[in-house]
């Protein structure tokens, strides 16, 4: 695929979704960025998430998100609506990004599956990783940066923006797995997942992260951009 898709991970008020809108506010800025953009050889930069990056994933958001009351929702049946969110993501609005050149921004992708399901919920992690490529039709992040933080910090930091959604609302053993199996992940594909301490400010934590994207867009690119 000619475009690259970058995508931002980690527990719950890690700082993602923020930290994804100032680095594509900097890249918008970024001068070997508007080279390669006035060029045509990035048409567009996009930022989506996870679930909910398109109208029937809004829905699947809701479902999965949504207070369910006393309505329990298995986790095999949490694992395919995760599932379908990205197969229809992937299908309707990722690879045909990627297929025009276009840099695509994501918060969460496959690996939250592993972590929250596989790692958290403890279903089978060889099954996620078959649903994955399923859904992905074997679609892996060219870049993903993991925002490192315990999950006390980053639960304590949601609980302070006010009402708990679904999965905020498992406690802090069930979000401690979950940054475990980010850990875990992290180990074994360094070449794809780079570590980013989240525990800083929010500038603080952005310059880390622009300085490893501005590499990486160095590297990609380095043929096609003048000095
Ligand atoms: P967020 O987008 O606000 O971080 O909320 C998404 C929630 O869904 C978050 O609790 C992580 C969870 N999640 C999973 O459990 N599995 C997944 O595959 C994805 C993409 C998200």
């Amino acid at each position: 695929m000619p475009g690259k898709l970058l995508v931002l991970e980690g527990v719950e008020g890690c700082g993602k979704s923020t930290q994804l809108q100032i680095l594509y506010a900097a890249l918008r800025e970024h001068r070997g960025m508007r080279q390669l953009q006035q060029r045509g050889l990035i048409p567009r930069i996009l930022t989506t998430r996870e679930p909910g990056g398109t109208e029937l994933g809004l829905e699947l958001r809701q479902l999965l998100l949504g207070d369910r009351g006393e309505a329990a929702m298995a986790s095999r049946a949490e694992l395919l609506l995760y599932a379908a969110d990205r197969a229809q993501h992937v299908e309707e609005l990722i690879k045909p990004a990627l297929a025009e050149g276009c840099w695509v921004l994501c918060d969460r992708f496959i690996d939250s599956t592993v972590a929250y399901q596989g790692y958290g919920r403890g279903l089978d992690l060889a099954l996620i990783e078959q649903l994955n490529q399923v859904a992905t039709g074997g679609l892996v992040p060219d870049l993903t940066l993991w925002l490192r933080l315990d999950a006390e910090v980053g639960l304590a930091r949601t609980r302070q923006r006010g009402r708990a959604d679904r999965m905020e609302q498992a406690d802090l053993a069930f979000h401690q797995r979950v940054q475990g199996g980010f850990e875990a992940l992290a180990q074994q594909q360094p070449e794809r997942i780079v570590a980013i301490d989240a525990m800083g400010g929010v500038d603080t934590v952005a310059r880390e992260i622009f300085a490893v994207v501005e590499g990486y867009l160095q590297q990609w690119y380095a043929p096609s951009l003048t000095a």
